[in-house]
């Protein structure tokens, strides 16, 4: 066991179990460790430091546990700038790329630490020489060009992961824990209380949201929730705002009488016939302001300003003329409005939520409303841990946030 390297990581280690997973993940890897330095924080606010020896059987075992603890926060501790090399073509990256996470990264460059930007998993990483030193960003595989230098091997890189911090408005205690239905109220509370602060602090919240907002009756409340100025934009699909519309136009949602809660005749095609009025008047816009669309979800978007960005699926009737069929520009303009945002609350929509979560940075606060738990639970394997899962019928969840928010 020749093979060795020392690694550093520092951090709320111990209660966000972070140090039992490093070393958990160093015996997964084949290797084993050797303990050279611990220091536990001693106050609730100061971090802990670990100095950790590596030692593995081989060069391949010891390159593949160093990269498998970049995600834990771990560092080389004899630190060298990261390794370039250039794309070998537009679209193609090195084999040993480094492949992003969704947690905040700096690189070693020029002998500095560099902080990346546009973070967000699934991406690489692209290094620019500047006039005013060398910049690190993530990009998507399909944005790289030939000849851009991409980030590869595990050197030089080092993470921040996501601590369970000491959240004053708990939710960092609820975070990776799936409330219950008997639990809904106090997180909807805490969910409320999170939003209040965010606000108040000029921040940005922005919504995710299915067609099944409007099946449960959550439109009155949605629609105060956005007039109040609580919603900075809406990310969703062609569904809620047909589903709206139609709801808003003939007071079904998919044919059914949301009043009586019974389908009524012919009711099947007012989705249809919500479509094609806003056909007639181009835009859902247009429509809003030729006074036909009065109310609703999406009339509040335009009332107030709030962005939306409908993106299009196989599934979609029409589509509307608002929804953006081309998945890269969607893509694109949901990463625009998710940027800079200090929350986001996906509501009911398992498409939209999981690509979202994609996109997201670990250190927005996330959360997830599904009568599913197990949308919850795939969030936060596909990467975003710091998702808050609140399992209830949506249409309950906004009436009792909005009764929160103003109750
Ligand atoms: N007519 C149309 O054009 C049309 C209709 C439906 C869907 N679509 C499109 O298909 C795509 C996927 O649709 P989606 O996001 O609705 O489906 P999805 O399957 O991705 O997500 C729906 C989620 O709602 C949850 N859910 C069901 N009932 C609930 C309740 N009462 N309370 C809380 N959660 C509940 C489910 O568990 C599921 O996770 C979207 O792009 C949508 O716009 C289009």
């Amino acid at each position: 066991m020749d093979f060795s390297e020392i690694v550093e990581a520092e951090g709320h280690l111990v209660d966000s179990q972070i140090l039992a997973n490093i070393m958990d993940r160093v015996i997964e890897c084949g290797a084993v460790y050797e303990v050279q330095d611990f220091s536990l924080g001693r106050t609730n606010d100061e971090f802990s430091k670990l100095r950790l020896r590596v030692i593995a059987p081989s060069r391949e075992v010891l390159v593949k546990t160093l990269e498998e603890l970049v995600e834990l926060g771990c560092y080389q501790a004899h630190i060298r700038d990261a390794v370039l090399r250039p794309a070998p073509l537009n679209s193609v990256v090195p084999d040993d790329f480094y492949s992003t996470t969704n947690h905040r990264t700096f690189v070693r460059l020029n002998g500095n630490w560099t902080e990346v930007g546009n973070q967000r998993m699934d991406g690489v990483i692209i290094v620019r020489q500047e006039e005013t030193g060398a910049t690190a960003t993530c990009r998507k595989l399909r944005d790289i060009r030939e000849g851009d230098q991409i980030v590869c091997g595990a050197q030089g890189i080092r993470i921040q992961p996501e601590f369970k911090a000491r959240d004053r408005m708990g939710f960092a205690f609820m975070a990776n824990d799936i409330s219950s239905e008997r639990r809904a109220e106090t997180a909807v509370r805490k969910v409320a209380q999170l939003m209040r602060m965010i606000k108040s602090e000029g921040g940005r919240i922005v919504f995710v949201a299915g067609p099944v907002v409007i099946h449960t009756g959550g439109t009155a409340a949605f629609s105060q929730i956005i007039r109040k100025g609580f919603v900075d934009a809406l990310l969703a699909g062609n569904a809620i705002a047909v589903h709206d519309i139609e709801h808003t136009l003939y007071g079904t949602s998919l044919g059914v009488d949301l009043e009586r809660g019974i389908p009524i005749e012919e009711g099947h095609k007012n989705h249809m016939r919500a479509i094609n009025t806003i056909n007639r008047y181009g835009s859902i816009k247009g429509a809003v302001e030729a006074g036909v669309l009065r109310s609703g979800v999406m009339y509040e978007c335009v009332k107030h300003n709030v962005p939306f960005v409908l993106a299009g699926s196989i599934r979609d009737d029409g589509p509307l003329p608002d929804t953006m069929m081309d998945l890269i520009q969607a893509q694109e303009a949901y990463a625009k409005q998710i940027a800079g945002a200090q929350m986001v609350i996906c509501l009911s929509s398992m498409l939209h939520s999981i690509g979202v979560g994609n996109m997201t940075p670990s250190w927005v606060k996330m959360v997830c409303v599904d009568i599913n738990p197990a949308v919850v639970t795939k969030l936060s394997d596909r990467g975003s841990q710091q998702t808050v899962g609140i399992v209830t019928d949506v249409g309950t969840f906004l009436n009792l946030l909005a009764q929160e928010l103003w109750g």
